[in-house]
């Protein structure tokens, strides 16, 4: 998010004497407790791995351990939205929560820590199932964070079209992806929206400015006919997708082009320039928050303004199908739990009273 930190500090100054704590996800700025020490409240960060409270801790967190209510253990392959796996965690290899929290509790013991609860978070559906991370020395305090199940309840402000798709998702329906244009993975229902991202994705070339041995086919692009050289073995799949109308190249930063058709490629182009610079960066429009206000990049096509799609699809502005749907992977589990038979949506009063029953 763009200005975080100049948010939290406003909102601080104003409204910190009805304030708690403060958390903070993905792309947390490190100085979350030092602004939330500075007005004496508590704050919670999000971490995925105990490496990276580890190096959160060094860098900021031991100054104010005073200030640290609790530690939030945001599971990459489970939990909703934006996720927070490094580049040595396999996005299809999900690791279990129990042993990468028991690490985090023994590194957060080594550091003094062992009163500050843990809160564990990322398909937590429910207490039952977590009945031996209760009262266990290897975890030590212990909470449970839910996001995905109160998405369905009468209070949330999610539209109703929405809350009715909850009812009907599959097991395998999530897809941890990384097109958001913050550059974090992210977990979404797989509807229209993600589905033609992943096909613009995979109609991608390789290309040359210069002519070569394996670069020799040369295609001409736009009005001015600027010249392309792509590898022969790619000229028929470009000439397939011409035909199907994804006539237009898009070029991206890392040298390939994508096809789509000249109506995505304006959509793309308006999206870009209609930027209202939401994130700190963003490799879809390639703004960034500071004096220069670009990240250097080349904007890349194939991501998308996530501003606009999720005012969309929280407003109810337009076809669910083609909005980015953030849910965490247990979301399957509405269509399978007998709570919400017939399509029962409870108040939230009900589902706290049926998480508090273990069910
Ligand atoms: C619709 C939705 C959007 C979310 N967006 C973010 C996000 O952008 N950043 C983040 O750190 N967590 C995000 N979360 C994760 C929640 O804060 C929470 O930790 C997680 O969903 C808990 O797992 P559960 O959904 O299996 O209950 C999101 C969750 C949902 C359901
Ligand atoms: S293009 Fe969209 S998502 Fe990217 S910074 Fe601008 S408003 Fe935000």
């Amino acid at each position: 998010m763009a200005a975080a930190e100049e948010i939290l500090t406003r909102t601080l100054e104003k409204a910190s004497n009805i304030i708690d704590g403060v958390t903070c996800g993905a792309g947390m700025p490190y100085k979350l407790s030092e602004i939330a020490a500075r007005f004496g409240i508590y704050y919670y960060p999000i971490v995925s791995s105990a490496r990276a409270f580890n190096a959160l801790w060094k860098r900021s967190y031991r100054k104010t351990a005073d200030y640290l209510g609790g530690v939030v253990y945001e599971d990459p392959w489970l939990a909703g939205g934006h996720n927070g796996l490094s580049n040595s965690e396999n996005p299809l290899k999900p690791q279990p929560p129990y042993p990468r929290v028991r690490e985090l509790r023994k590194l957060m013991n080594e550091f003094d820590l062992s009163n500050t609860p843990i809160i564990m978070a990322g398909g937590v559906w429910n207490l039952e199932e977590w009945e031996d991370w209760i009262d266990n020395p290897e975890i030590g305090k212990i909470a449970f964070q839910f996001g995905t199940r109160p998405l369905l309840t009468e209070e949330s402000p999610i539209p109703d079209e929405w809350k009715k798709k909850l009812l009907n998702i599959k097991k395998g329906d999530v897809s941890l992806h990384r097109f958001s244009p913050t550059g974090f993975y992210s977990s979404a229902v797989k509807n229209d929206f993600l589905i033609e991202l992943e096909e613009r994705s995979k109609r991608q070339t390789p290309f040359l400015k210069e002519q070569t041995n394996e670069f020799n086919e040369k295609i001409e692009i736009g009005p001015r006919k600027r010249a392309f050289y792509v590898k022969h073995s790619d000229k028929s799949k470009i000439m397939e997708w011409i035909k199907k109308g994804f006539s237009k190249p898009m070029t991206t930063p890392n040298d390939t082009l994508i096809w789509v058709t000249i109506k995505k490629a304006s959509q793309i182009v308006k999206d870009q320039i209609d930027c209202m610079g939401c994130l700190s960066q963003c490799l879809f429009s390639n703004w960034a928050q500071g004096e220069k206000g670009t990240t250097g990049k080349k904007a890349d096509p194939r991501s998308f303004c996530i501003q606009k799609t999720l005012q969309k699809i929280s407003h109810g502005i337009s076809n669910l199908e083609n909005e980015l749907m953030f849910a965490g992977h247990s979301v399957y589990r509405f269509a399978l739990d007998p709570f919400y038979k017939g399509g029962f949506i409870p108040r939230v009063n009900q589902l706290v009273d049926r998480i508090m029953k273990g069910l």
